[in-house]
């Protein structure tokens, strides 16, 4: 099996790596024999092996780009996530595990309409197989105002930090520095929702970890005063519906912190995430019947008599 040495390569990867040992849906399905109310079985056992081996890929993406192929092998006596955290090799302490193990299970999935897990819905219902509904599900997390918000919301940290060039962040600081992001047309990463009209409790979950564990760390400090400042600056712009920090936040102090600082690899621990969450759903989807999904379509005529 080839594996990618470049991080653009992965979801290409993924796509063609599953088609030779997964794709039970697909298989079963060209055999002529399957009935409709057996397409979530093939689905589930496709789901599984899916999510059993994202972490050990990902892992190994990892090493080769950043470890010149040092791979650590997996060890089936350990969880998941605590697996996938050392097959990094980044970080051998249980406190790595731990952040991997919250990362994983945050980022799993919300609400099933957010771009990677409605992607993999929407080519789900297509009975394509899992492998593939979750290829493009993760085509749709590489965006920055989606699963790469988390990398670019750390550089936004970093960058406000070195400017700071050692003076201690204040309310003040941080509002002049969003109000600069503003004004040079870009978004504060980390911050807004396209559904929550309050702190994400993701959020407010990684922030306890970070306020237990590591409250002196100066990007976790300036993630702090962040807080305060950021909320007045996106409120006063009166567009932003939500201005509350989001799960996107936090996560990537929290994986530099412990020493995953490869920022570039950070959406690929969300993919690994959110395999869980996207074939949970198509496992639902299938159980339920739930038909191929289109959206609907208007005439001219059709919007100049209902759009004012
Ligand atoms: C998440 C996000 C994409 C939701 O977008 P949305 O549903 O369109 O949000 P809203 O309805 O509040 O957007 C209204 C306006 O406020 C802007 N806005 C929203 N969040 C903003 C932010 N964090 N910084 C600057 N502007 C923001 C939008 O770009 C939009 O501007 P426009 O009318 O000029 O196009 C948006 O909040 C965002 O870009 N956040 C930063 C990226 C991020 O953290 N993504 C991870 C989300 S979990």
């Amino acid at each position: 099996m080839a594996f990618p040495s470049a991080l653009t390569e992965l979801k290409g990867a993924w796509s063609v790596d599953v088609s030779k040992t997964g794709l039970l849906l697909g298989r079963a399905y060209r055999s002529g024999n399957l009935k409709k109310t057996e397409y979530w079985q093939y689905t589930l056992e496709d789901a599984l092996s899916l999510v059993a081996r994202v972490p050990v890929l990902a892992a190994r993406i990892f090493c080769n780009v950043f470890k010149n192929g040092q791979h650590i092998p997996s060890d089936p006596s350990l969880d998941w996530a605590g697996n996938y955290a050392q097959m990094l090799g980044v970080n051998d302490s249980d406190k790595f595990k731990d952040i991997t193990r919250l990362y994983l299970m945050l980022h799993a999935d919300h609400e099933a309409g957010n771009v990677s897990a409605h992607t993999t819905h929407l080519v789900g219902s297509a009975l394509s197989d899992p492998y593939y509904s979750f290829a493009a599900g993760v085509c749709g997390l590489a965006g920055p105002l989606h699963g790469l918000a988390n990398q670019e919301c750390l550089r936004w940290l970093k960058n406000t930090h070195e400017t700071l060039k050692g003076q201690e962040p204040t309310v003040e600081l941080l509002t002049s520095f969003a109000k600069e992001t503003l004004a040079s047309g870009k978004v504060i990463p980390g911050f807004g929702h396209g559904v929550l009209r309050n702190t994400d409790p993701r959020y407010t979950i990684q922030r306890q970890f970070v306020q237990e564990n590591f409250p002196d760390d100066p990007l976790a400090k300036l993630a702090e005063v962040c807080f305060q400042a950021i909320p007045p600056v996106l409120e006063a712009t009166g567009k932003v519906k939500n201005p509350w920090p989001n799960v996107d936040a936090l996560s990537g102090t929290c994986m530099q912190y412990y020493g995953l600082n490869q920022e570039d690899y950070y959406t690929v621990v969300f993919a690994v995430s959110r395999a869980l969450g996207c074939t949970s759903n198509l496992v639902w989807s299938r159980l339920m019947g739930l038909p191929i999904e289109r959206p609907k379509s208007v005439t001219l005529d059709w919007l100049s008599q209902n759009v004012k």
